[in-house]
């Protein structure tokens, strides 16, 4: 595993841009897997700055998001989809018809796992994989104690997510029950894997997921058995570790 420590926020950003685009400028019909949440936002905005000035170039890159809420359309503002429209897609070159994210709305979440499953392996599977980390070092909606070996599937969010992602939403009734999700076995297949981590509250599990036993209580701790793994994060999400 190589590990950047940067002095904060806007530096880890910075570095993790740094090795998606060297992906995108080495590869440009690379196949970036993707990844919500606010960590990695800063690194979306850098990416946009660069391909403002030309730097960048994302015509043929093709993209794979990790996941998306059950039952909530593209449009809608809590959607996976509208944050990968807002935060990245509607601001560079990719091809709309080149961006993946598992549809929400399918009449059969079952079978759209499969679907998703064929789309990344018709693509080749995926060149970097971008990681959030949560708090009890779940990915994607990996949760604590699920098994390894999944590939896309379907989820029943914890009644303790479903109440963290109330405020989002106009009451708690309102909140998706249900996500689709890559699955551990689909991140662990990615060629390389990009972990963004960021503030003094993500120590702790940094220091368990990447030094700890690997367990499915602590699904990110199977990233220690990837061969690529680059772990890119801010002094205090690293201070546990240095
Ligand atoms: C995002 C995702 C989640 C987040 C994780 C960390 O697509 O699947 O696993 O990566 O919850 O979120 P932040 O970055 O908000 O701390």
């Amino acid at each position: 595993m190589k590990i950047y420590v940067s002095d904060d926020y806007k530096g880890m950003s910075r570095k993790a841009a740094n090795i998606v685009s060297a992906q995108v400028i080495l590869n440009p019909a690379c196949v970036l897997g993707l990844a919500t949440g606010s960590t990695p936002i800063g690194m979306y905005q850098q990416l946009i700055d660069w391909y403002n000035k030309g730097d960048l170039d994302f015509s043929q890159v093709k993209s794979v998001n990790l996941d998306e809420y059950v039952g909530l359309a593209p449009t809608h503002d809590q959607s996976y989809r509208y944050f990968m429209q807002h935060n990245l897609f509607d601001h560079v070159n990719i091809d709309p018809a080149n961006t993946n994210v598992p549809n929400g709305l399918a009449s059969d979440p079952e079978a759209e796992c499969q679907r998703y499953n064929e789309v990344i392996r018709s693509m080749g599977g995926i060149d970097v994989q971008v990681l959030g980390m949560g708090h009890n070092g779940h990915i994607g909606f990996n949760e604590p104690g699920q098994a390894f070996e999944l590939e896309t599937h379907v989820v029943d969010l914890t009644e303790r997510t479903i109440e963290a992602n109330a405020r989002f939403f106009a009451s708690k009734d309102e909140v998706p029950k249900r996500a689709i999700t890559m699955g551990i076995k689909s991140i662990m297949q990615a060629r390389q894997i990009l972990v963004v981590v960021s503030g003094e509250d993500k120590a702790e599990i940094v220091k368990k997921a990447f030094f700890g036993p690997v367990v499915p209580q602590v699904p990110a701790s199977i990233l220690q058995m990837h061969p690529n793994v680059v772990l890119c994060g801010d002094k205090a999400a690293l201070s546990q570790i240095l």
